[in-house]
């Protein structure tokens, strides 16, 4: 076991029923099938993949809101469900997911402001100049005015309530931020900026798991790079040596049909 992991996934399945399926005779099939891959702290890794090959299960799974039906999960070295009441607030502290779809994850009767700022009395200080001050700077950070804090979920956007859930994400200075989609839902500049934000946090330490659709996204900011296909694990190392040379078929033709260019430059 290697400490410097922060997060791992050890030969993890998870099962799911398929819809006219019911107790043991259901039929269940396998969203992830045997999965092992493990992220150093302080790294950042990028998982791609079709629709349904397993990425969403992956950030849920290491963010304990599934649990695995075999093998193990770790944080720090010690699997989930062993860890003590402390060492558990502590991964649920510094494990954070941003949603692929954030629209259900904030409480539509609470202001920007609440919901950024209970995490922030629960977890960082009490102190209200200084959650002011922490405030402040989680709203630069991913670029909506400061006034907006007032408002209610319903006022935004959906790439306004994107750059809401990644601030929230934040605001409680997470060691892991695990982000599904981040960008997919925003505009081209705003997709930009949050880019930017994320090369930011690792500058910082912050270790990122990244879910995307985009190589040239995960190229740019991920050092490894997991390939899904049907909830296996097809590729999965260096990013750049993975893209250069791909090993599997289904990255190559995941290279072919997407508009990055690594190839072509290099
Ligand atoms: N809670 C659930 N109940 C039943 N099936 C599920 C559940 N969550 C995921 N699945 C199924 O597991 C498979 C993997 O889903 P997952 O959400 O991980 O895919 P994904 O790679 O994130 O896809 P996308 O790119 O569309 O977000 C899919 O077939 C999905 O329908
Ligand atoms: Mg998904």
């Amino acid at each position: 076991m290697q400490d410097s992991n922060i997060l791992s996934l050890e030969q993890v399945s998870k099962y799911f029923y398929t819809s006219n399926g019911f107790f043991n005779n259901g039929r269940h099939f396998a969203a992830l099938n045997n999965v092992t891959l493990s992220v150093a702290s302080g790294s950042s890794l990028g998982i791609v993949g079709e629709s349904g090959s397993g990425k969403t299960t992956i950030a849920r799974l290491m963010c304990s809101i599934y649990k695995a039906d075999k093998g193990r999960v770790l944080y720090d070295g010690k699997e989930i469900s062993m860890l003590s009441k402390n060492e558990k607030q502590e991964y649920m502290k510094n494990v954070q997911m941003v949603f692929q779809d954030p629209d259900n994850t904030l409480n539509p009767k609470l202001t920007i402001k609440s919901a950024l700022s209970d995490g922030i009395k629960q977890h960082i200080t009490k102190d209200k100049d200084e959650i002011q001050e922490k405030l402040k700077q989680l709203m630069e950070m991913v670029g909506l005015p400061y006034e907006y804090l007032e408002r209610y979920p319903h006022e935004f956007s959906g790439g306004q309530r994107q750059r809401i859930s990644i601030a929230r994400a934040l605001s409680i200075n997470p060691k892991v931020i695990i982000a599904d989609e981040p960008v997919s839902s925003l505009d081209v500049s705003v997709q930009a900026q949050i880019l930017n934000l994320m090369k930011a946090l690792q500058k910082n330490g912050i270790t990122l798991i990244l879910i995307s659709h985009s190589l040239a996204v995960v190229s740019n900011l991920c050092e490894n790079i997991a390939v899904m296909q049907k909830g296996k694990l097809e590729e999965y190392g260096n990013t750049l040596e993975v893209l250069s040379n791909p090993q599997s078929e289904y990255t190559k033709s995941l290279l072919a049909s997407s508009s990055y260019t690594f190839m072509k430059n290099n």
